[in-house]
């Protein structure tokens, strides 16, 4: 027989004041380190990176702009940007064998597992790959935001049997993306709709992917083992690929007529989650969740057909949501509900989109990796021990 360690034994499990053992499944508002990157204020839907408002940022910024910013804590002037903006395209190209190894990979796997790979990939590739200082993260940051978007582009078109197609300098990031995706330059509505998306997804402060990517810097590892680690928690339902889920429970709903029924077989009963619904830090409604939802909105009226159908039955959906879960219980509709409508009316593929916000979140995961390590401590929690100590070890031919 064992013997069940008592909490006093495991004196760090337990509150000082009261004595009792505390858990914190999830660590939910454990506050793990200092950061000037990103403010979420779940209460008042709002939320900054470094200091500036997302809904400002939206609005004035270009994801070139947020990314020097959230990499390097300042706007940049005119020509820091025009630098900034210059080397990033230099960088969108992938190597040779990169593509090569997209030609081989099953056509059928999840495009989050093919990035995964990939980047590995592109990893074992930059000779670069080991150096951890300052410098070096960032070029390797730099290099790896840049190439994503080909990486996924490159894929798509491959997995279509179509020609890929080269990257060009001329265009900006968001632009250059959907020229790659479909051959020909984007209405300036969508390219517009994508570089927003891109700002909305790039950073979030201390969520499972970024933790993720933070855990494995913290051990001194290497940057593209934090990245892949990172887009691997990223590829959850309950984080990132909530917004392809979110498109597939439109799907099943079928028509805004069937919301109602659907609404109360799934949700009412518990046998279902409202996917790009709740969140751990928004306590109301999320505020990139606005943004897309606006976007939205402007491509169902213009597009109409099945963008509008999904709008329609996302409308309806977010009413219910809105009504019985965010009034109640403070599970309101997110950021994944909407982005995934607006990705459709530019023509992307639904299994796509986690891949897309991988691609923009990396630059927060980037950001959080460099702020961690620079004065760095191993990430290493506890857990309390439920189980027996001290059983006796019995001989198999004996048990
Ligand atoms: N629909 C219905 N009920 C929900 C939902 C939902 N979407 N989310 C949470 N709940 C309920 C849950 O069933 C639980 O109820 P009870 O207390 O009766 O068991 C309660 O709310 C608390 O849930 P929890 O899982 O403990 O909450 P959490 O803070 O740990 O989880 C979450 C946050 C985002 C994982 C969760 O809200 C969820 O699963 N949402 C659906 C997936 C989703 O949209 N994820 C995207 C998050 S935002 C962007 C991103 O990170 O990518």
């Amino acid at each position: 027989l064992g013997r069940k360690i008592s909490p006093e034994e495991q004196p760090w499990c337990l509150d000082k004041v009261t004595g009792k053992v505390v858990i914190s499944k999830g660590l939910e508002n454990i506050c793990i380190d200092k950061s000037t990157i990103c403010y979420i204020d779940g209460f008042h839907s709002k939320l900054y990176y470094r200091g500036y408002s997302i809904e400002d940022l939206a609005k004035n910024s270009t994801y070139e702009e947020t990314v020097y910013l959230i990499l390097y804590g300042k706007l940049p002037t005119r020509r820091e940007l025009n630098d900034f903006s210059g080397w990033m395209r230099e960088e969108r190209d992938i190597p040779r064998e990169v593509v090569e190894l997209l030609a081989k990979i099953p056509r059928d796997i999840e495009p989050m597992e093919m990035l995964r790979t990939a980047v590995s990939y592109l990893g074992n590739l930059d000779p670069g790959r080991h150096d951890m200082s300052l410098e070096g993260v960032m070029r390797k940051t730099i290099r790896l935001i840049s190439k994503m978007p080909t990486i996924i582009a490159y894929w798509y078109r491959i997995r279509n049997g179509k020609e890929t197609v080269y990257p060009d300098p001329r265009l900006n990031h968001a632009e250059n993306f959907l020229y790659m995706m479909h051959g020909e330059k984007p209405e300036q509505i969508l390219a517009k709709a994508m570089d927003v998306s891109f700002i909305l997804y790039a950073e979030h402060e201390m969520n499972a992917s970024a933790f993720t990517a933070v855990v494995i810097a913290s051990t001194l590892s290497d940057y593209y083992s934090a990245i892949v680690g990172a887009i691997g928690a990223l590829r959850g339902p309950l984080h990132g690929y909530a917004n392809v889920e979110a498109m597939r429970q439109f799907d099943e709903i079928g028509s805004p007529e069937n919301v109602d029924k659907w609404y109360q077989e799934y949700i009412l009963t518990g046998k279902k989650r409202v996917m790009g619904a709740g969140h751990r830090v928004y306590k109301t409604y999320d505020p990139r969740a606005k943004i897309f939802r606006e976007y939205a909105r402007e491509f169902a009226e213009r597009y109409g057909g099945r963008v509008k159908t999904y709008y329609q039955i996302a409308d309806r959906l977010e009413g219910y949501v809105m009504k019985q879960l965010c009034e109640t219980r403070n599970i309101c509709t997110n950021c994944d509900f909407w982005s995934g409508i607006v990705y459709y009316a530019m023509g992307i593929p639904v299994d796509l989109y986690c891949a897309v916000f991988a691609a923009a979140r990396t630059v927060g995961w980037s950001a959080h990796v460099v702020e961690y390590v620079t004065e760095n401590r191993i990430l290493r929690p506890r857990l309390y021990y439920d189980g027996e100590i001290e059983r006796e070890y019995v001989l198999i031919e004996n048990r």
